[in-house]
């Protein structure tokens, strides 16, 4: 079977060595598509491609038209918001991720971004600790249980909420479970975003939400920039002169939240999976479910069932 790497932002070298060597050895052929520019390139190499590991490149139906003997798009990552999953499943094409095999990375830049924000973005002034204050995780899964952990160490008090995962779970962890999104930005003096882009959560973070946070808040975001309601958010931070935004994922409106300087930082690129580790764990996982699917036929990594 022909099995193209298509990613717009490449994995680590380590990473494309070890998922080639895991396909080869299982009889597959390897192509590799990395930091293409133009769709047509992502059209042309996908035409007799019978799967695909992917990160956050748009699977959009002109993709899935064009791939003809595609059988499984693998998202080395865990967000498929970026691949037309109802349409795959229309044209038969198995939609699978990786959970959790990145999520030790993005964990680790929340406290990368976090330790900038309350050191005034290294200004050298006067910054304040990250021990003793209220952490809040929105969304327990694989992230968030990360970020609980890498909390403690730091001293914090951590907090979370997930719509989905029982209260009886979450202080199972040692984490205190807030009974609602409100209580939760209400308490906490850092919020962190772990929410997925769905229907549901788009533009969930606005005016209202944010500016439930205590004096001095930070929001946090290493999710999805969808799940920001940017409009409400610069108008919220224009009126609270007190509120911090840090995130791994620029912005539409980068340019006017730059405008509040010392209280907004963007990475230029989304790099919280950006580690070697977290692309080996991902993206040879990827290719080890990719030839489970061939050889077994397994799809328990399968999100459109
Ligand atoms: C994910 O959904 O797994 C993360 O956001 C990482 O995405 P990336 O592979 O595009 O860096």
């Amino acid at each position: 079977m022909k099995v193209l790497i298509a990613t717009e932002k490449p994995f680590a070298p380590s990473a494309v060595q070890g998922i080639t060597a895991e396909l080869k050895n299982a009889g597959h052929e390897v192509v590799l598509l990395e930091k293409y520019t133009e769709k047509a390139e992502l059209l042309e190499a996908v035409k007799d491609a019978d799967a695909m590991i992917v990160r956050s490149d748009k699977v959009t139906p002109e993709v899935l038209d064009a791939a003809k003997q595609l059988k499984i798009v693998v998202r080395a990552g865990a967000g498929y918001d970026s691949i037309d999953t109802a349409y795959a499943k229309e044209k038969n094409v198995v939609v699978e991720n990786t959970p959790g095999q990145n999520s030790n990375a993005v964990a680790e830049l929340v406290f990368g971004l976090l330790v900038y924000a309350v050191r005034s973005f290294y200004n050298g002034k006067a910054g304040t600790e990250l021990m003793g204050k209220k952490l809040g995780i929105l969304a327990f899964g694989n992230v968030g249980r990360n970020v609980a952990r890498i909390a403690k160490g730091f001293g914090m008090e951590v907090y979370a909420y997930d719509a989905f995962c029982p209260a009886e779970a979450i202080e199972a962890a040692g984490v205190h479970a807030c009974k609602t999104q409100d209580e939760l930005f209400q308490t906490c003096d850092v919020l962190s975003l772990h929410i997925p882009a769905t229907p549901q959560t788009v533009k969930s973070i606005d005016y209202r939400l944010v500016n439930l946070l205590p004096k001095k808040g930070i929001l946090i975001n290493t999710a999805r920039k969808e799940v920001i309601n940017e409009e409400e958010l610069l108008k919220l931070m224009a009126e609270r002169e007190d509120l911090k935004f840090v995130t791994d994922i620029m912005p539409d409106a980068d340019a006017e939240f730059k405008k509040f300087e010392g209280r907004y930082f963007s990475t230029p690129k989304k790099m919280g999976a950006q580690t070697a580790e977290a692309n080996n764990n991902a993206g040879i996982a990827a290719a080890k479910q990719i030839n489970a699917f061939f050889d077994t036929g397994d799809t328990k990594f399968q999100v459109n069932k």
